[in-house]
């Protein structure tokens, strides 16, 4: 077999599983979620729960997957010691697989309304009213377009494999996501009503901490940082041994969260800035205006507010939106492909190109049943398996993967681990807490 591709850095690396952590969810999710969850406390609790929760299931599949250096159903049955739990780790890795799959498949139609409204900006810039209305109006035929490119963008990063595709495309992607954001804000920050949001925002209400913000907040860490697909999985094996996995793991959890932090500095004073302007900010039962709406309808109208400038802050915006989808897309067709590709005789190229037709199928029949499929796709994939498959993986790394081999897979690249925090609370800690934690967030959900 040839040798396996990696990242040829730390820096590469961290790019990339930022870059797979920083998308929509931290963009619209983290913000719309906050907004309907009565502001400072939702941040408190997410943050709370990103460290006490998804770091430890972070590394967890960082540890399998740079110790077996495989595809997530390869490096499963890898470290299972006997038939039933290689019989299980197959389960596990391809219900992951599929669940990484379908992810996309939403993922990249919801991509493609960033694409159109980033292309509405553009044709606004040149007053072709009727192509923005074209762009900006729900249809299928825009949104089958629209899809469609955004995939064959996915299509073509991932084909060129892990340094060629994903690290390069990453390490220029994310910066750039970067420096818009924080133009962004500053530009928001200076406008009338900004100050309200930012109070809505920063000033906690404990009295907003209920069950069902708690299960929120969970939810919006494990899907923020991309667990339980094997989406980290995956790259944790394209890592060198040499490289200290608590720490990168730290900065990966502390970069996603903080981006989360200031997309919400972005979004939530902006909707204040909008309701200055005369866009009306809460929905018909009195809560803050969520979900599509806010990207869609509320952000729009504070663009046209601002004059001159309004077609070139939405076009800055959208580009965002879409450059931080597709670093995340990426890594979800990478889940499949990696599988294909290692355990087929298909070459890299000929998998993408074969799984991304099949992702698109996909898509394209939830784009066909819209009012049946969207939320069913969403709500098994992102309420019900991310919280399943994180219990399993726990579960593997805890109480199947033979406990020695783990820490030395553990220790490789940290040679004082041994004496840190960490090495006496993780193992035991991702033993019980983290499935148990999760279980019950799971138990929840399904009984509402
Ligand atoms: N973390 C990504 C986001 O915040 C979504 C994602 C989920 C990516 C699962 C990969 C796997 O948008």
């Amino acid at each position: 077999m040839a040798s396996r591709e990696q990242f040829s850095s730390k820096t590469g690396f961290v790019m990339a599983a930022a870059g797979s952590a920083i998308g929509l969810g931290n963009i619209w999710g983290f913000p719309t979620q906050t907004a309907s969850n009565g502001g400072a406390a939702f941040v408190m609790m997410y943050f709370l729960l990103a460290f006490c929760l998804a770091y430890p299931a972070l590394m967890a599949e960082l540890v399998i997957g740079r110790h077996a250096r495989a595809n997530i159903v390869t490096a499963l049955r890898h470290v299972a010691p006997s038939k039933p739990t290689r019989f299980l780790g197959t389960f596990i890795g391809v219900y992951g697989v599929i669940v990484a799959s379908l992810i996309l498949a939403f993922y990249g139609i919801v991509a493609g309304w960033m694409m159109t409204y980033l292309g509405a900006s553009i044709t606004d810039l040149f007053q072709w009213n009727e192509a923005s209305q074209w762009l900006t109006s729900f249809g299928f035929t825009r949104n089958i377009i629209a899809m469609g490119i955004f995939m064959v963008l996915t299509i073509a990063i991932i084909a060129s494999g892990i340094q060629g595709g994903i690290e390069r495309w990453s390490t220029r992607l994310m910066p750039m996501l970067m420096l818009i954001l924080v133009a962004l804000i500053l530009y928001v920050l200076t406008q009338d009503g900004a100050k309200e949001g930012l109070k809505v925002y920063l000033i906690p209400d404990f009295s907003q901490i209920k069950p069902s913000l708690i299960l929120d907040a969970m939810g919006q860490a494990f899907f923020s940082l991309s667990l339980g697909v094997g989406t980290m999985l995956v790259y944790g094996s394209y890592l060198s041994d040499k490289e200290d996995l608590p720490k990168l793991g730290a900065i990966v959890t502390l970069t996603d969260s903080g981006i989360a932090f200031i997309a919400g500095l972005l979004i939530i004073p902006a909707i204040y800035v909008a309701q200055a302007h005369g866009t009306s900010i809460f929905s018909e039962s009195g809560t803050l205006i969520a979900g599509p709406d806010l990207i869609f309808q509320v952000l729009p109208s504070l663009f046209n507010s601002m004059g001159g400038i309004g077609p070139y802050v939405a076009l800055a915006f959208f580009i965002l939106m879409t450059i931080a989808s597709l670093t995340s897309s990426i890594s979800m067709l990478e889940v499949p492909v990696s599988l294909a590709s290692e355990e087929t005789n298909a070459t890299r190229r000929q998998a993408t190109w074969l799984i991304g037709g099949v992702i698109f199928v996909c898509s394209a029949l939830i784009l066909l049943n819209f009012e049946l499929l969207f939320t069913l796709v969403i709500d098994f994939t992102t309420v019900y398996s991310q919280p399943l498959l994180g219990v399993l993986l726990c579960v593997f790394v805890g109480w199947i993967w033979h406990r020695n081999s783990l820490l030395n897979a553990l220790k490789a690249g940290s040679p004082h681990l041994e004496q840190s925090l960490f090495w006496k609370i993780w193992p035991v800690y991702v033993k019980f807490f983290c499935p148990l934690l999760i279980l019950a967030t799971f138990i929840q959900s399904i009984i509402g």
